[in-house]
């Protein structure tokens, strides 16, 4: 057996008895003498099973499991009462003990209701881990917060010191989310995922300072496609059940990524066939949407030669609507066919002032603080600064709307010579991404705005790729949003 109980009794001769007999058991044993020392120890946490007497001074077993369950819920607590006072015992059951010993023990009797309580608390506590993992999959289709979800469960499950989740790419075991204390070496850590996924079957290894690495090999249809280690503490023997455990997890981690891969695949065969299907309902709009712009700007001309105010305002609307639409045709046959790129050198900061200038009604009459942070020596760069344009302003535009009527907008430039790129961040202390928007703010079409088209995201990431840059964001619901535009100097 493994585990850590906790022994409170005032008579020393029986802690004294139980002590040895649940060593026997192969489990780690404190034994106190009053709640008050009981108390003590369940705050520095960390037991199994708890074994309280009935009748203790000031405070009895049953008062005492009160105040563990208050530490601990789950702890399971048995009640150690005297020969003949069942009723007691009963009793105390109803109020939430685990189950009865009756002194003097008998070991048979000790050995069984001590297991069925430790394998119950196992059991159960995997089984919530097991749950929270599966809701984490349900919920979203994000892969790193999968792994992370699994890697930090599987720390929990199995008390292990760490545990890190490995995939294979181009041959190579590459961890990819962990959990528990940083390891003192990535090594063996690594072998371990290399020799589990080798031999497609769970896989121990002992590394630095004795310390041992279990390895499950991550298994989907076309074999191994990473691993799920767990490091222990020096001189720790994993059992089958450990093993069994590890695999269970591993099993849960597969189940994640290829869940999370098929829900890319639909993503993006779905969102091609909608972009497919978008541009060619623009392209059918084209031409009569340039019929009805000349008729619009005919009849504003007519009327706002004859004297009537109201019906050349109603015309003008009109045109206005009519230059609306025409505008987002545009951009959704442009999304279709990305434009060829007119690269000319661009000052970065002269683009942002431009964009930022475009701005300046949406700030009127908010109390919005604009920062500005731009390095003095960031190099001309090779960009279309037309598609650029469209990009910044769709930023500063969704920060500006992410915000009420005050805020912070934080407008960054840099150079990063190691990369040769520049890098722009629009920042705002708007009201953040939930996880689903987040994982969605690229979708064509997707948009949490009454009156939004959903488009700028798509456009700005499709615009920044072919420039060969890179967009990501950070969010935090309620706290605000960054946005990070990577550019390169040079195109290549
Ligand atoms: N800075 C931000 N803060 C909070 N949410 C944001 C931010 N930027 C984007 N979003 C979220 O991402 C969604 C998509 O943004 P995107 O710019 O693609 O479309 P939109 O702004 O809704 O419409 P439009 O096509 O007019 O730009 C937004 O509706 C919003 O929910
Ligand atoms: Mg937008």
């Amino acid at each position: 057996m493994k585990g850590r109980v906790l022994v409170v009794d005032d008579d020393p001769e029986i802690r004294e008895v139980l002590t040895m007999r649940l060593e026997a058991l192969g489990l780690g044993v404190t034994a106190v003498g009053g709640p008050r020392e009981a108390l003590a120890a369940l705050d520095a946490g960390g037991f199994d099973l708890a074994l309280f007497d009935l009748r203790m001074e000031p405070m009895d077993g049953i008062a005492l499991m009160k105040a563990a369950h208050e530490r601990q819920p789950g702890l399971p607590v048995l009640v150690m009462t005297a020969h003949g006072s069942i009723e007691d015992a009963v009793a105390a059951i109803q109020r939430g003990a685990f189950d009865y010993l009756t002194k003097p023990f008998v070991p048979d009797e000790l050995r069984a209701r001590v297991g069925r309580a430790l394998s119950e608390r196992r059991w159960t506590r995997d089984r919530g881990r097991l749950k929270a993992v599966g809701e984490t999959l349900a919920s979203s289709g994000i892969m790193e917060r999968i792994l992370d979800a699994v890697a930090q469960a599987t720390v929990e499950a199995t008390e292990a010191e760490r545990s890190v989740v490995f995939l294979l790419e181009h041959g190579q075991v590459v961890p990819m989310a962990s959990a528990g204390t940083q390891p003192k070496a990535w090594e063996p850590l690594q072998a371990a995922a290399a020799a589990a996924v080798e031999k497609g079957v769970p896989t121990t290894i002992t590394g630095v300072e004795g310390r041992v690495a279990l390895a499950a090999p991550l298994v989907v249809k076309n074999g191994p496609v990473g691993a799920l280690v767990v490091e222990c503490a020096e001189r720790f023997t994993p059992t089958p059940e450990d093993m069994e455990l590890l695999a269970l997890f591993s099993f849960q981690a597969t189940v994640a990524l290829k869940n999370a891969h098929e829900l890319s695949q639909l993503r993006s065969g779905a969102l091609a066939a909608l972009g497919r299907m978008a541009t060619q309902v623009a392209h059918e709009l084209k031409n009569p949407l340039g019929g009805l712009k000349l008729y619009a700007r005919h009849l504003e001309k007519r009327l706002g030669d004859a004297s009537d105010p109201e019906l050349a305002e109603l015309a003008q609307k009109i045109g206005r609507a009519v230059d609306h639409l025409a505008t987002l045709v545009t951009e959704i046959t442009a999304y279709g066919r990305p434009p060829e790129l007119k690269v000319e050198p661009v000052k970065v900061t002269q683009l942002l002032d431009e964009c930022l200038s475009l701005t300046q009604d949406r700030l009127s009459g908010r109390r919005i603080q604009v920062v500005r942070q731009e390095d003095p020596d960031i190099p001309t760069a090779f960009l279309d600064p037309r598609e650029l344009r469209k990009v910044f302003l769709n930023l500063l535009l969704n920060a500006l709307e992410a915000m009420g009527e005050e805020g912070t907008l934080s407008v960054g430039a840099a150079y990063l010579p190691e990369e040769a790129m520049v890098q722009v961040t629009v920042e705002d202390s708007g009201c953040g991404m939930s996880e689903e928007t987040l994982s969605r703010v690229f979708d064509l079409f997707f948009t949490t705005k009454p009156q939004g088209t959903g488009l700028g995201m798509a456009i700005s990431r499709s615009v920044v790729d072919l420039h060969g840059g890179r967009i990501d964001i950070e969010s935090r619901l309620g706290q605000g949003t960054r946005v990070r535009v990577l550019l390169p100097v040079r195109q290549p």
